[in-house]
């Protein structure tokens, strides 16, 4: 698939617009926003989970791969909306969970019924835990213990999260099997979750991913001549300047590109209070520019999705400058080279959600952090989930500030932020937002051209797009401004403040040129 003009937007559906009032986003609320979307100037959207689920880690707990959940509004919803997506121009691509299942899956139930059952060699059991694997999300061990089987089985995230297995072959079969079931569905692709840890090596401590069948795996997949076109999304942490070109190569027939995660992983803990410094994420997403422009592949732009804090209040200001920071950070998304995905909520600068009382979360990962890590004062574990949970990407979308009925405590700050009253405003970081995308869609220098830094240091970050004759240059101010030691020349396409200064970047300040040769 041609991937020059693509524009993703992430949707988490039960979280996005509840169409019924019983307090969950479903499809048919989906559907009411395919004219916002459009109006937004997306042309592709990324759909997380909404298959049948016990929703033990909100629809990543996959029960039926071929079954939309009722609670989303079923089968004929789905259709429908595919359908309608594609009239409006926008592709759409589904979470491939597969490296896992939900416990009530069928094919767990019979896994477990019996180790003489058909569907034993499905999942991944073993007489004694192989390795100390923990799970992902805290709690203790990988390795749970199945008191009928006398056995355990590997779940790298929840306990109702069980692994397939992937050296069964019939498993990777039965995968092939869901996608091209989507594919006849009609969708244009998959975001793939955790795909590295397919591959496992049990006798490494820190062995659960990266494998080395993982190639081979992802090559069955989507190597086959029904798969070579779609789209295809590695969650890929294992990705780095090595191995990116194996899964993204255009002989390899693996994937379009893949989500890496340097800039967004910057401290080893990932519950902590620390303020990321910007030339840190930002020197890291240049390094991802040069290593994919050097081998010919896109990368994913993103600063947000559904497993991280909102980028305004985690790389910005989400007060005095929430309208700047969240708009300069728009251009770090969309302005670089690569395939740019925002997330549900990021076009009006969402912030961080806070709350002081721990009922007011979900997450399966928050909650055990918070029971667990009980040496850390119950005040500062509160603060911590509140900078970094993932539940900050969970709350409902505020599209008014009326009354919620949410299967969520509500975002905290829905009276000052939300749809309707961002787009009302002057400074709406919607309206910008869709300047961004235009301007991405109508300069070729930016949805294809070459990219190179020009500068970067504690005060801001500027780099250029280049195709044949036409030069972008960009410039994003940091939280204190920079004294630059040129003036500005060229055309200012975009700049998110009413003025500038001719050698001054104010914080947070975006400004676009188009630059002379
Ligand atoms: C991925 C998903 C995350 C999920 C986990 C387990 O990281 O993005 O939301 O909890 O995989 O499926």
């Amino acid at each position: 698939m041609r991937t020059d003009d693509l524009i993703f937007y992430e949707i988490y559906p039960k979280s996005f617009c509840d169409s019924d009032g019983d307090g969950f986003g479903d499809l048919e609320g989906v559907r009411s926003k395919i004219g916002y979307l459009k109006d937004l100037g997306v042309n592709a959207v990324w759909i997380t989970p909404c298959f049948e689920s016990p929703n033990v880690d909100n629809g990543y707990d996959v029960a039926n791969y071929r079954k939309i959940s009722e609670a989303m509004g079923g089968d004929e919803v789905f259709e429908k909306l595919l359908k309608e997506f594609h009239e409006h121009g926008i592709k759409v691509i589904l979470d491939l969970v597969a490296n896992h299942t939900s416990d009530q899956h069928e094919w767990f139930l019979q896994s477990k019924s019996g180790k003489d059952n058909p569907y034993r060699e499905y999942y991944i059991w073993r007489q004694t835990p192989p390795n100390g694997w923990k799970s992902a999300f805290g709690g203790g061990s990988a390795w749970e213990f199945d008191e009928r089987t006398q056995e355990y089985y590997l779940h790298s995230y929840a306990v109702e999260q069980p692994d397939l297995n992937w050296e069964n072959e019939t498993v990777r079969k039965e995968i092939c099997a869901v996608v091209d079931f989507w594919l006849d569905k009609g969708v244009d692709g998959f975001r793939c979750d955790v795909l590295d840890q397919i591959s496992k090596v049990f006798e490494d401590e820190n062995g659960n991913g990266n494998g080395p069948r993982l190639h081979e795996y992802i090559r069955e997949l989507f190597g086959r001549e029904k798969t070579k076109t779609c789209f295809t999304v590695g969650e890929c942490w294992a990705a780095n300047g090595e191995n990116v070109r194996l899964f993204c190569g255009k002989d390899r027939g693996e994937l379009t590109t893949v989500f890496a995660f340097d800039h967004l992983c910057l401290e080893k803990e990932k519950f902590n209070l620390k303020k990321p410094c910007l030339r840190e994420v930002c020197e890291k997403m240049a390094n991802w520019q040069r290593i994919t422009q050097e081998i010919g592949v896109k990368n994913t732009l993103f600063l947000e999705n559904h497993d991280q804090p909102r980028s305004v209040s985690r790389f910005g200001n989400d007060n005095e400058y929430r309208y700047e920071s969240a708009t300069m950070l728009g251009g770090l998304t969309l302005l670089q080279r690569g395939i740019p995905f925002l997330f549900q909520g990021q076009e009006i600068g969402l912030t961080n959600s806070y709350h002081t009382d721990i009922s007011a979360f979900n997450d399966v990962e928050s909650l055990n952090y918070y029971q667990e890590r009980t040496e850390i004062s119950k005040a500062e574990r509160l603060a911590r989930i509140n900078a970094m949970g993932r539940d900050n990407a969970r709350r409902l979308i505020p599209w008014t500030d009326g009354e919620q009925r949410s299967w969520l405590a509500p975002y905290s700050r829905k009276n000052e932020i939300n749809v309707e009253k961002d787009r009302a405003e002057e400074k709406s970081v919607f309206a910008f937002y869709k300047r961004l995308i235009a301007v991405r869609k109508a300069e070729r220098a930016i949805s294809q051209g070459e990219f190179a830094v020009l500068d970067l240091d504690d005060a801001h970050y500027a780099f250029e797009r280049r195709c044949e004759d036409e030069r972008i240059v960009v410039y994003c101010g940091f939280e204190k401004g920079a004294q630059l030691d040129k003036k500005f020349e060229g055309e200012i396409l975009l700049n998110n403040y009413a003025d500038f200064s001719e050698k001054e970047l104010l914080p947070y300040q975006l400004i676009v040129i188009r630059a002379k040769q």
